[in-house]
């Protein structure tokens, strides 16, 4: 069996007038409506734990949407031994078999359950039609479809064969089960780190952000509607620390798929390390993590361009893009112009509600998020040494909403500059239009993140420059665009130094680490 190519899901616009949205305004009518009350799916079966965790949506915390289960350490222990058991049928399971499971899921998902996905996205995480669209439909539909066909490429490769010789490669699962942690942030990324190590034939431990369970446990309902076998997944919330406890302690611990901040990843490595002795085989360690990601203007830019490039990359899903726009370095030669015109438009953004769609900012994810990011506003205003161009203000009266703000610092090492803060802020720093060598070294040592980044120019000279410069300061490096938005399949993501692995989501590199091959030889 070999899935070819698939092509990118289209976006659908949620017009005024267009059938999706009013299809979709039904459905968050629907889910406000119900309370749900969520299991974690440990083999299969739900468990209720009776330690009922409220879901509210960040923008309207005094609304119930109703209850996840949390759980303990035993059942991190029974999601663990349900995976071991369901181990040996999965992967001695029919690749085709395995694959169709997967499909169908993407179907199901743009087909009958889009408003269902986008509907608990923009209500759970406070992302507006299109900011879900984007993610918890396509996003995830693509890399469903585009990670089986990576593996069916995977699987096609064997080695070569001589005279009384043949060879052959087995692409096997890893040994042990796979632990997935996923952020809040991107629907499809919670979605994708599970399955792109299920789909290899391992069997996951998946543990949501709890910011994030409406939406996941809707996914995993869609999972088991599109086939998959008991086990083979398993859905817990849990304090994290006893997760990490529990699974990173266990012989039978493969691998981790990670997405999240730098410095649980380093404590998870850490405890990695020193468990080594633990495990039958050497886990599998990737992660994403922080971003500090720039946007880097030349004196040749076109300046609608840059505004919107800025405008989008750092506002849109409220900066909580691990890809986000945070830091810009704009020429003096078009900087007036440029602060006027994003100024400008920053201030047409209109904030509320997601069921309002005229609603371009939405809230942040949740009070520690909201306080953190108000503590570096507040910051701002207290030492006066920058200037707020626009926003500045917060406040978690009804949700927690933060207004898109805009800072200029003469301090291009300053504090907003350096420090990832996953939330509205973009800081610009303006240098002098004739010392392009001068902002390219800012950029690439003013943080210890290389996620994303931008060039904006029309020079070509200054383009190739700026590529050739930056080659470790990006993982995703885009040339005339905002720095967000990575379309499976168009654009594998990740990033190094200390955004992570860097083994691109959504591309066949990432499948590898899921398979451990065993090479045969026999001779005739
Ligand atoms: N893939 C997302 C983007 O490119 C970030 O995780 O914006």
């Amino acid at each position: 069996f070999h899935y070819p190519m698939p092509a990118n899901e289209p976006v659908l616009s949620y017009a005024p007038g267009s059938p999706e949205r009013a299809t979709l305004k039904k459905v968050l009518a629907e889910l406000k409506k119900k309370q749900v009350d969520v299991p974690m799916y440990i083999g299969g079966r739900a468990v209720r734990t009776g330690n009922k965790v409220e879901l509210n949506p960040p923008h309207e915390k005094a609304h119930v949407l109703g209850y996840f289960h949390m759980g303990e350490q035993k059942h991190v222990t029974q999601a663990i031994e349900a995976a071991l058991k369901a181990k040996e049928a999965w992967a001695n399971m029919p690749w085709e078999d395995r694959a169709h499971i997967f499909l169908k899921a993407a179907d199901l998902i743009a087909t009958k359950y889009r408003p269902y996905m986008n509907g608990t996205t923009m209500l759970g995480q406070s992302k507006n039609a299109y900011q879900a669209e984007i993610d918890s439909a396509c996003e995830l539909i693509d890399f469903l479809r585009y990670n089986v066909h990576y593996l069916s490429e995977i699987y096609k490769q064997q080695p070569a064969s001589a005279p009384g010789v043949h060879n052959r490669t087995e692409w096997r699962p890893l040994e042990g089960f796979v632990l997935a942690v996923t952020p809040f942030n991107f629907t499809a990324i919670a979605g994708n780190l599970p399955t792109s190590a299920a789909m290899c034939g391992n069997v996951v431990v998946w543990k949501p952000a709890d910011t994030q369970v409406y939406a996941a446990q809707m996914f995993m309902r869609i999972m088991k509607e599109a086939g998959l076998p008991d086990g083979v997944i398993n859905l817990i919330y849990v304090d994290g620390q006893v997760l990490g406890d529990t699974c990173l302690s266990h012989p039978d611990f493969a691998g981790i798929h990670f997405t999240g901040s730098t410095k649980v990843f380093n404590n998870i490595w850490q405890t990695i390390g020193a468990n080594l002795p633990v495990y039958k085989s050497y886990p599998r360690i990737v992660g994403e993590t922080g971003g500090k990601d720039f946007v880097l203007v030349h004196k040749s830019a076109d300046v609608d361009a840059t505004v919107v490039a800025l405008a989008r990359g750092a506002f849109e899903y409220q900066g909580q893009k691990c890809s986000a726009a945070s830091r810009a370095y704009i020429p003096g030669n078009i900087a007036e112009e440029v602060k006027r015109k994003l100024v400008a438009m920053v201030q047409t953004m209109k904030m509320g509600s997601v069921e309002d769609f005229s609603n371009f900012i939405n809230a942040v994810i949740d009070e520690r998020s909201f306080d953190k990011i108000k503590g570096y506003i507040e910051k701002v205003k207290k030492d006066k040494k920058a200037t707020i161009l626009t926003g500045g203000n917060c406040s978690k009266k009804e949700g927690y909403f933060v207004e898109p703000t805009i800072i200029e610092t003469k301090d291009p090492k300053s504090l907003t500059m350096c420090e990832e803060i996953f939330g509205p802020v973009l800081t610009i720093y303006v240098y002098n239009a004739d010392n392009f060598e001068g902002a390219m070294n800012l950029v690439d040592t003013t943080s210890p993140y290389a996620l994303t980044g931008s060039i904006i120019a029309q020079d070509r000279e200054a383009i190739t420059l700026a590529t050739s410069r930056l080659r470790n300061a990006a993982g995703n490096f885009y040339v005339n665009d905002k720095p967000t938005g990575a379309v499976v399949g168009q654009q594998p993501f990740g990033g190094a130094r200390a955004s992570g692995t860097n083994d691109k989501a959504g591309s066949m590199l990432n499948i590898y680490r899921w398979l451990s091959a065993r090479t045969i030889k026999e001779t005739f």
